[in-house]
């Protein structure tokens, strides 16, 4: 919902101007295409001065090294200033102040707040709070609504289209948050997906249902190898670690790192993508590779993220 009463008058061509980014469900296809088409405008000519006078509030719960630094940097590039935890343990939550009543003063102090957090949930209750923007930086397996669209734009950067990709999907599709944002978001275009998960990490019923609602092609397989010379982007995923027995973990990670030997069969075009940190997903060899393509993506979150600022802030 709009929070007009802050942000002054709506101006009509700017839908997103006081509203909060949460989920991706929250988003129209106009909403969206008018982010990805700031960014790009971002990216191409750069604007100092967009944000001067602003206050950005960064509320990191739970650790972050890319969303935290990004949106930090697209603040203070846009001209703004940045406050903010990366850690909660020197916050007053440490002495029981709940996050209702901490998100309501910060909300009096910053213009829009950024927040992760490692319950499902805080970024809609702490948007139902504030009387400011609020930005879902990740909360806990539920949404990550900015990695989903800095993936999308990523997505139509290096393949120049959306529609008509063939798109792997690949790690832990039921617990990765990211997955759960980027399938929402994919399923709004004319794409055909690869399902690539041990059973344990496969997608839930409840997103297979939406992809089939919204008439999307898709297939689960076992192994990369099976699909790759069909792809046009492989996005993968950590498998969390502490989810698993130690055998358990090493089965899934050996079976889902991708092997170089593979790349062989792939398309020219084919496009490598993950929303880091890795850990054993993607070997090193690959980093030189033209099917490379994650240090790039991470590096567009500076303009999906300066696009989010601008719009939420600016009418
Ligand atoms: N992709 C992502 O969310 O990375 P961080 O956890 O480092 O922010």
């Amino acid at each position: 919902m709009a929070k007009h009463k802050t942000c002054g008058k709506l101006i009509m061509n700017n839908t997103l101007y006081g509203t909060d980014i949460i989920s991706i469900a929250d988003l129209q296809l106009d909403q969206i295409n008018h982010i990805l088409k700031t960014a790009a405008q971002l990216k191409a000519k750069p604007a100092p001065d967009l944000l001067q006078h602003k206050i950005i509030a960064n509320c990191f719960f739970e650790p972050s090294t890319r969303t935290r630094l990004s949106f930090e940097t697209a603040a203070l590039r846009l001209g703004a200033r940045v406050i903010g935890f990366s850690d909660a343990e020197n916050t007053s939550i440490k002495k029981g102040e709940s996050l209702h009543d901490s998100i309501k003063i910060i909300a009096n102090y910053a213009d829009l707040i950024v927040i992760r957090h490692t319950h499902a949930g805080a970024a809609r209750l702490a948007a139902d709070v504030a009387n400011k923007p609020v930005i879902n930086a990740g909360d806990a397996a539920n949404q990550h609504p900015t990695q989903a669209l800095l993936d999308l734009f990523t997505i139509k950067e290096c393949q120049q289209k959306i529609a008509g990709l063939n798109i792997a999907l690949t790690g832990d599709l039921k617990y990765g948050r990211t997955i759960h944002s980027l399938i929402q978001l994919l399923a709004l275009f004319d794409i055909r997906l690869f399902l690539i998960a041990p059973e344990a990490l496969s997608l839930s019923e409840q997103f297979a249902n939406h992809l089939k609602k919204k008439g999307i092609k898709f297939s689960f397989h076992q192994s990369i190898e099976d699909v790759i010379h069909k792809l046009d982007i492989l996005y993968m995923t950590r498998i969390q670690q502490e989810r698993f027995t130690p055998l358990e973990y090493q089965t899934f990670t050996e079976h889902y790192a991708l092997n170089p030997a593979c790349l062989h069969k792939a398309k020219p075009n084919l496009k490598i993508l993950h929303p880091l940190p890795r850990v054993n997903e993607i070997p090193m060899s690959i980093d030189n590779t033209p099917h490379a393509y994650y240090f790039e993506q991470a590096a567009n979150g500076i303009w999906v993220r300066q696009a989010l600022l601008n719009l939420l802030l600016n009418k």
